[in-house]
């Protein structure tokens, strides 16, 4: 009886800190892909980004690193805002839980976004 006891309660603070674990959310959590969409620009390539919020939290503030990106064509800062190395997101904007941001840029070759920080409002 005791042990099935024990058990319980080793299983409930197990759920505990799983259900903790999914509602924090980290710059490790938020993914950056990218597609060439086959459009040319200036004989460069358009690249497709996608940035998702796995998360069930709302991200705020999310900063990508972006060491020397560039783009043919140009991006509205209110898109992505560069300063030095680091690049705001969407002004900054809120990204909802499993929501995603998308915009594109031109260059010869893909620049590896990474994120890098965020504020996170969690449920
Ligand atoms: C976010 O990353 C942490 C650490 O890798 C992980 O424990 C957590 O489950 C992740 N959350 C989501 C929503 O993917």
């Amino acid at each position: 009886m005791e042990a099935i006891f024990k058990f319980f309660i080793a299983a409930i603070l197990f759920a505990t800190f799983i259900a903790k674990g999914n509602c924090q959310c980290f710059p490790v959590n938020i993914t950056v892909s990218q597609v060439k969409t086959g459009v040319l620009v200036q004989n460069k390539p358009e690249w497709a980004v996608t940035v998702s919020n796995p998360c069930r939290c709302v991200v705020v503030n999310l900063v990508l690193s972006c060491s020397g990106f560039r783009s043919v064509r140009e991006i509205s800062p209110f898109v992505l805002a560069k300063s030095g190395d680091r690049c705001l997101v969407h002004n900054g904007y809120p990204l909802g839980a499993s929501r995603t941001f998308k915009f594109s840029y031109v260059w010869d070759h893909e620049f590896p976004f990474k994120p890098v920080s965020l504020y996170a409002s969690c449920p």
